[in-house]
């Protein structure tokens, strides 16, 4: 768009992110929940978020609509335009988790290049890859906003799981069997692990 920035210094301040993290008795961590469209990202992310808030925890669920409706306005759905907008979504939660707080992100992310990219920002422990795992079939058959439908009818272009490509994660720190847990038991398998990691 425009000229790169020259003559740019990093500032380190006197309060670290420990110190934050002390101040807010937890661990700054990105969430990165990763799955098709209707896989229960946003679902799951929101109920997770309850109970830590419950628990007097600090937390911020960044989700895909959402995002695309103002910081991400500007991106479409090609690959290119889902690696930028996974590239922003990683450094705004690096900044997220810097912070101290317990950062969610209900994004498709498609692409396993891209989320190992936001891995890379964040250091070890602190990006937990969920990976939301469920049948096509199954998602398509949830359909909760039509898009399949659409997808299939060749409505709507480069749709994930129809007519763009969905890489699996090879190595995520938890999977979520969505067709066999509700949401109560999945929300209790990422607060455990969470608990077991210490982050909580
Ligand atoms: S991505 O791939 O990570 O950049 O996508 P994301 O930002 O998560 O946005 C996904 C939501 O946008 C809607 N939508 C589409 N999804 C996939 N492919 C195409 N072509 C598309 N067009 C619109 C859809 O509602 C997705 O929402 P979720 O919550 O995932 O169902």
């Amino acid at each position: 768009i425009t000229q790169k920035a020259t003559n740019i210094t990093w500032h380190q301040g006197n309060i670290t992110p420990a110190d934050r993290e002390r101040l807010l008795n937890q661990k700054g961590v990105v969430l990165w929940f990763t799955g098709l469209s209707a896989s229960g990202k946003s679902t799951l992310a929101l109920s997770v978020e309850e109970r830590l808030f419950e628990m007097g925890h600090l937390t911020s669920v960044l989700d895909g609509d959402n995002i695309r409706h103002g910081l991400n306005k500007n991106l479409g759905f090609s690959p290119e335009d889902r690696e930028e907008n996974i590239r922003r979504i990683g450094e705004v939660s690096k900044l997220f988790a810097d912070a101290g707080v317990i950062t969610m992100t209900a994004f498709i992310s498609p692409y396993r290049a891209d989320r190992d990219k936001a891995r890379e920002r964040l250091s070890e422990g602190r990006f937990i890859e969920i990976y939301m795992q469920v049948p096509l079939h199954i998602a398509e058959q949830r359909d909760p906003k039509g898009l399949y439908e659409k997808a299939r009818k060749g409505e709507i272009k480069e749709f994930t799981g129809i007519s763009a490509p969905y890489e699996e994660p090879l190595k995520p720190e938890l999977i979520v069997d969505t067709g066999k847990l509700n949401v109560k038991e999945s929300t209790d398998l990422v607060l455990n692990y969470l608990k077991g990691k210490n982050i909580i």
